[in-house]
């Protein structure tokens, strides 16, 4: 491909594996003064993934994408070993909408031998939802994060709502590091029936799948029923019940503080956000809705 075709339409983005290949480029793009955005990913793309790059191409002239199954982030009985992987899939998805850099660095150029530094947010981070179950996962997500804000300074950085606690910690940690970026959180994008769309519900069997809507009608029926006066004590251990009923085992189904996380039980208190986890058969889903 020559450097006349980079600017088409449809073209296959850059793929770059190592750091001073990535260094290299950057330089080019500030030299233009091109604003850059970033959209981290851990690949198996789907449409709430293209969500986020449509949404930093609205902002910036140069959109990387980074693909990196982050194994700090996975407990040892985690999914890392059969998480999806789908790289030539991701590439042609990413081509057929503009993308200009797929930054897929191996595990050995992220965490090299003797890599010995590890970043543990507090604040949103121990809120005790997914810390809760995932005692490991917001440390492993912001030292990963930190890493791709500084290889590739962008000016914006997109994530998506559906991960609520992450978008709230990577904010904290973009402003506590005193870091360029702005990071840009993105609406959940659903199925038709509300299922938020997940790289990890293709774990789903038909019967799970059939049942998953049940967590974000749960959400909406609660979330009216708050804004509408109704103590939210009662109407979250209902809405608990309701998810057990469908063969979830729920971690958690909590009211708190939209922006600081903390325990909040009336809209009295500030903004609401309402999040659940729960487990069916041997998928974890996660979801959350504004009151
Ligand atoms: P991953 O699960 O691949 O998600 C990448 C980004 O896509 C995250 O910001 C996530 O919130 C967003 N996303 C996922 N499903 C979405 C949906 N249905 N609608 C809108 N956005 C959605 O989250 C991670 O990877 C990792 O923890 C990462 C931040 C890359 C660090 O390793």
């Amino acid at each position: 491909m020559t450097e006349g075709s980079s600017r088409s339409k449809f073209r296959r983005p850059q793929v770059i594996r190592t750091l001073p290949a990535l260094t290299r480029l950057l330089a080019q793009w500030r030299a233009r003064r091109d604003r850059i955005a970033l959209v981290p990913t851990m690949g198996a793309l789907h449409a709430g993934h293209l969500a986020l790059v449509r949404g930093a191409q609205r902002r910036a002239d140069r959109v990387i994408v980074s693909i990196f199954v982050n194994p700090a982030q996975f407990a040892p009985h985690e999914d890392l070993k059969i998480y999806p992987r789908t790289f030539a899939a991701d590439v042609a998805a990413l081509a057929a909408i503009k993308t200009d850099l797929v930054w897929a660095p191996s595990v050995e150029t992220m965490y090299p031998p003797g890599f010995a530094t590890r970043i543990v947010p507090e604040g949103p981070a121990t809120a005790g939802l997914e810390d809760a179950s995932r005692p490991h996962f917001f440390a492993g997500v912001a030292t990963v994060v930190a890493k791709l804000l500084i290889q590739c300074g962008p000016d914006f950085a997109m994530f998506g709502e559906k991960d609520y606690q992450q978008l709230k910690v990577v904010t904290r940690l973009a402003r506590d590091l005193d870091l360029r970026t702005r990071i840009v959180g993105v609406p959940t994008v659903r199925e038709r029936d509300g299922l938020a769309l997940s790289s990890r519900n293709v774990y789903l069997s038909a019967a799970e799948r059939a049942a998953a809507p049940v967590l974000h009608r749960v959400l909406t029926d609660c979330a009216v029923k708050i804004a509408a006066g109704r103590p939210t004590g009662a109407v979250l251990t209902e809405g608990r019940a309701t998810i057990a009923q469908a063969g979830f085992a729920v971690d958690y189904l909590e009211a708190r503080h939209a922006e600081t996380l903390a325990p909040a039980a009336s809209p009295a208190e500030g903004p609401l956000r309402l999040l659940v986890a729960a487990r069916i058969g041997k998928t974890r889903l996660i979801d959350n809705i504004a009151v």
